[in-house]
C-alpha cells in the first residue's frame, strides 16, 4: 500500500519515541478518561491492590499505546506489551502471564484480534488470577491450576465492537478515547515543536491542528513533513501561510483530507448517487479491505459528518457535497432522520 501522510497508523517504530507523554501531566486533553484513571490508581495504591484491568477504545493514533504506558509508570510496576496478532499459541500467552509480578501491567493491543482460545485463557486470569494449563495428550491429559499475581490488564482496541462479551464484561474499567479538538491538538504541537526544536508560530500550530483530524500522531508526522518544507523553501518560522503552502503540496486539504478520502466520497456521490452503498462494494472498487475503510478512514469522515453509516450502507452527506465543491439537489427528505 502506498504510504499516506495522513494515515493514523504508526509508520516507523521511531515516529512518536522521542515525542511520547510519559506521564498524566504531560499527556494533553482526554481529561475524563484521565481523570478517571487517576482516582482508580490512586485508589488501588492506597490500598495496596492491584489496578482492575482497563479497556482502552478508540480510532488508532489518539494515544491508547502512550496511556497503557503511563498507568504503569504512575503504579510504579513494570509493563509488559503483547500484540494480539502476534499470539499465535496459548503457550505464548502462558508464559508471558507467568512471568509477571504483583502489580504489573500487561498491555494487549489490538485486543480483538486475538484467537479465540488463547482469549479464552484470559478469562479465568483476569477474574481469578488463575492460569489452566493442559498437561499430557489424550485420556491421561490434566489441566493445572497456577496462580497469577494480580496484575492489571489493559487492552487497547480500535474496535469495542469485535471484542467478545465474555471478554469485555471482566473489564471493569472502560475508556473510550475521543478525536481531539484543535486547541488539544495546538498544544500537543507546541509542546512536539519545543521538543524537536522547529520554529512553529501560533498561526501555523492552529492551521496545521485542523488538518490533523483530531489525530495527535498525525499531527506529530504533519510537523516533521512541514519542516522539511520549511527549510527548503528557507521559511525560518512555520505560519500558517507555509502551512498552507506545504498541505497544498502533499494533497491534504483544509479538513486533513487526502486524495483516498476524497475517492472515497466522490465514489459514493458519483456511482451511487450519494448512497446508501454496501461497505463491501465501496471496499472493492477502492481496492481496500473492508477493515481498513472501517478503522482507518471512516472513523473521521464519520466525525466530521461527511459520510453517514446506515444499515443499507454508506451516505454521503450534503457536507460532503460541498466540502467538494459539488452541488447538493437532493431534497432534504432524502437525508435519514435520526441516524
Ligand atoms: N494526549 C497526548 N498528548 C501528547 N501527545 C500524544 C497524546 N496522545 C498521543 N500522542 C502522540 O501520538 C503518538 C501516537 O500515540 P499512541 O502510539 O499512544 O497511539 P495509539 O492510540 O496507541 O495508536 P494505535 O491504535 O495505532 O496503536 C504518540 O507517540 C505521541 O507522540
Ligand atoms: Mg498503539
Amino acid at each position: 500500500m502506498e504510504e499516506r501522510l495522513v494515515t493514523p497508523i504508526e509508520v516507523h517504530k521511531e515516529e512518536g519515541r522521542a515525542l511520547r507523554p510519559r506521564s498524566f501531566g504531560e499527556y494533553i486533553g482526554q481529561d475524563k478518561s484521565k481523570e478517571k484513571l487517576r482516582v482508580f490508581i490512586q485508589a488501588a495504591r492506597e490500598r495496596g491492590d492491584s489496578l482492575d484491568h482497563v479497556l482502552l477504545a478508540g480510532p488508532p493514533g489518539l494515544g491508547k499505546t502512550t496511556l497503557a504506558t503511563i498507568i504503569a509508570t504512575e503504579l510504579g510496576t513494570q509493563l509488559h506489551i503483547v500484540a494480539g496478532p502476534n499470539v499465535e499459541r496459548k503457550g505464548d500467552l502462558a508464559s508471558v502471564l507467568s512471568g509477571l509480578q504483583q502489580g504489573d501491567v500487561l498491555f494487549i493491543d489490538e485486543i480483538h484480534r486475538l484467537a479465540k482460545p488463547i482469549e479464552e485463557i484470559l478469562y479465568s486470569a483476569m477474574e481469578d488470577y488463575k492460569l489452566d494449563i493442559i498437561v499430557g495428550q489424550g485420556p491421561g491429559a490434566r489441566t493445572l491450576r497456577i496462580d497469577l499475581p494480580h496484575f492489571t490488564l489493559v487492552g487497547a482496541t480500535t474496535r469495542s465492537g469485535l471484542l467478545s462479551s465474555p471478554l469485555r464484561d471482566r473489564f471493569g474499567i472502560h475508556l473510550h478515547l475521543e478525536f481531539y479538538p484543535v486547541a488539544d491538538l495546538v498544544r500537543i504541537l507546541n509542546r512536539s515543536s519545543r521538543l524537536l526544536g522547529i520554529p512553529l508560530d501560533e498561526t501555523g500550530a492552529e492551521e496545521l491542528a485542523r488538518r490533523s483530524r483530531g489525530t495527535p500522531r498525525i499531527a506529530n508526522r504533519l510537523l516533521r513533513r512541514v519542516r522539511d518544507f520549511a527549510q527548503i523553501k528557507k521559511a525560518k518560522e512555520i505560519i500558517s501561510s507555509v502551512v498552507a503552502e506545504a498541505l497544498l503540496l502533499f494533497e491534504i486539504d483544509f479538513l486533513g483530507l487526502d486524495p483516498m478520502d476524497r475517492k472515497l466520497l466522490l465514489t459514493i456521490i458519483e456511482k451511487f448517487d450519494g448512497g446508501p452503498v454496501g461497505i463491501e462494494t465501496l471496499a472493492s472498487i477502492l481496492g481496500e479491505e473492508r477493515s481498513t475503510l472501517e478503522d482507518i478512514y471512516e472513523p473521521y469522515l464519520v466525525q466530521e459528518a461527511l459520510i453517514q453509516r446506515t444499515p443499507r450502507g454508506r451516505l454521503a452527506t450534503r457536507q460532503a457535497y460541498e466540502h467538494l465543491g459539488l452541488k447538493w439537489e437532493k431534497g432534504p427528505t432524502q437525508e435519514p432522520l435520526g441516524v
